[in-house]
């Protein structure tokens, strides 16, 4: 039989009753208190052990992380810090883990503080930390949020494919998938790679985004998302960027652009809500431990709010709504952009806006998420629609307090010849696309749907402070380590 899960046991009355947990042990203080902690939930609990009714060996096997199945009574606690323990009356060595640094198989999670540049390089056991435990806890608590979210307003999820042959998003940052020879691929006459030889008879790649495929879906199903992995083969080192990362992208018929911004406010502010409901001891430990990081900044880069007050302060406040245009301007006329104080100073319309320009719009102008709409057409991607103006596109970037773009989406492209006619200007390729285009010949509607990337959502809920934290296996570039 499967021990009780802690979190559960916690919830039982005391007086005796006979109980059975199992888990990794945290501290054994004095030879007779146990910490125990199964996952189930953060704060584990307390094995109190008479030492006389235990062989030594035993004992001196208890070290931290070393697993083990305890049988005993639940009692009342008389200590401070919990209110109920379990008295061992049967404890079983599970799995043992060596405490003496200078064995060769010393574990290396002491119960000490760790930095996460060493978690990280440890991330294989690093789910045994409580702040890794209450990341994870959370993070599977969004997913399940994140479904019954669209589940409950009538969406269905798609499966769509990881392995593809188009570049959604044009922007040729992908990973290709081959079973070619490195060393020897055949070659066409002329010298190139032959990859009518390769696996599917042409080039494949990892792919970057769903929607494409979502958008097929969609023109039929009326209301559907997809909640899988992309893959981005960009150079870029960040705390906000990995190359496998999950993305959830909703797509709808019949909405236009305010449509798709109202949904997209309305699954963030249920995700936050759902954190606040479900999660909350898991977000009470991570809240200290962001008090504790923010201390240690300088005074003029603290943030006013803490973690819990943000999550409240964004539910509360309706997202500021700001053409590109507008933010153009404001940006141009900041006091920053004259003390040249932006690394890239705003060069009027066209200028694709960096991350300290989109931080400097949410943080120092309107103080709260931003959506920023209708960008100049030349920096987004193919398939958004075209505005009267004839320059810009239906498009819509959320921006986030402390971690600038959380979604981007638009209202598409429904009419075949302007479809045709930017693919054309892009030099996108019609057959490649012919799948895609054919929504637009047969019943075409017009239809919108953004990207949630899921991390980039962790992170300001959980507020780590580096995307590598808030996936079990970050992929990055030289990093692809478990
Ligand atoms: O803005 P992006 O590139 O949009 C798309 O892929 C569209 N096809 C979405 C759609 O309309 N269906 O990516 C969407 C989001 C970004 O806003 C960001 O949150 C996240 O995905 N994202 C990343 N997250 C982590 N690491 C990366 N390298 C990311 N690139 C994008
Ligand atoms: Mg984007």
């Amino acid at each position: 039989m499967l021990p009780t899960a802690i979190k559960e046991i916690l919830t039982w009355e005391p007086g005796g009753q006979p109980c059975e947990v199992g888990g990794w042990v945290r501290t054994f203080r004095s030879n007779r208190f146990i910490h125990l902690n199964d996952g189930s939930n953060l704060a584990g609990i307390q094995v109190v052990v008479d030492f006389e009714s235990f062989p030594a060996e035993l004992l001196q096997s208890i070290n931290p992380g070393a697993c083990l199945r305890v049988r005993g009574r639940l009692e009342a606690s008389t200590g401070k810090g919990q209110a109920l323990e379990i008295h061992a009356e049967d404890i079983e060595l599970m799995g043992k883990a060596e405490s003496d640094i200078q064995a060769a198989d010393f574990y290396p999670l002491q119960p000490k503080a760790h930095s996460l540049e060493f978690l990280r390089e440890i991330a294989h056991l690093r789910f045994r930390t409580q702040t890794f435990g209450a990341v994870f806890r959370i993070r599977h608590a969004m997913t399940f949020a994140m479904h019954r979210f669209f589940h409950e307003r009538g969406f269905y999820n798609i499966h769509s494919p990881i392995l593809t042959a188009s570049d959604a998003e044009g922007a040729g940052e992908m990973f290709r998938v081959t079973t070619l020879s490195a060393e020897q691929p055949p070659k066409t006459e002329e010298g190139a790679i032959d990859f009518s030889k390769d696996f599917f008879g042409k080039p494949a790649h990892l792919t970057v985004s769903g929607q494409l495929q979502a958008e097929l879906a969609a023109l039929a199903l009326s209301k559907v998302y997809t909640f899988g992995p992309t893959f981005r083969a960009e150079n870029s080192n960040t705390t906000r960027h990995l190359a496998e990362f999950w993305m959830i992208e909703p797509e709808v018929a019949f909405a236009d652009l305010n449509d798709n911004m109202d949904l997209a406010e309305a699954n963030l502010k249920y995700l936050m809500q759902y954190a606040l409901d479900h999660c909350a001891e898991d977000l009470a430990f991570l809240n200290e431990r962001w008090k504790k990081e923010e201390e240690s900044k300088k005074k003029e880069e603290r943030s006013e709010l803490d973690l819990l007050e943000r999550i409240q302060f964004v539910l509360k406040e309706p997202f500021a709504r700001v053409t590109y245009e507008e933010a153009i301007r404001i940006l141009e006329e900041s006091p920053y952009q004259k003390k040249k104080k932006f690394q890239y100073p705003v060069q009027g319309w066209g200028t694709d806006l960096q991350s300290e320009h989109e931080r400097y719009l949410v943080e120092k102008v309107y103080k709260r998420p931003v959506i920023l709409t209708d960008y100049p057409k030349e920096i987004k991607a193919f398939y958004m629609r075209l505005n009267e103006d004839g320059r810009s596109v239906r498009a819509m970037d959320i921006l986030f307090p402390g971690i600038g773009e959380m979604v981007g989406g638009s209202q598409r492209e429904e009419r075949l010849e302007y479809l045709q006619k930017r693919m054309a200007e892009m030099h996108i390729p019609e057959e490649e696309l012919h799948w895609y285009l054919d929504t637009r010949r047969f019943g075409t509607v017009p239809h919108s749907g953004y990207g949630l990337g899921f991390e980039r959502l962790l992170l300001f809920v959980t507020g780590m402070g580096n995307i590598r934290d808030v996936i079990p296996f970050p992929r990055f570039p030289k990093g692809i380590a478990f």
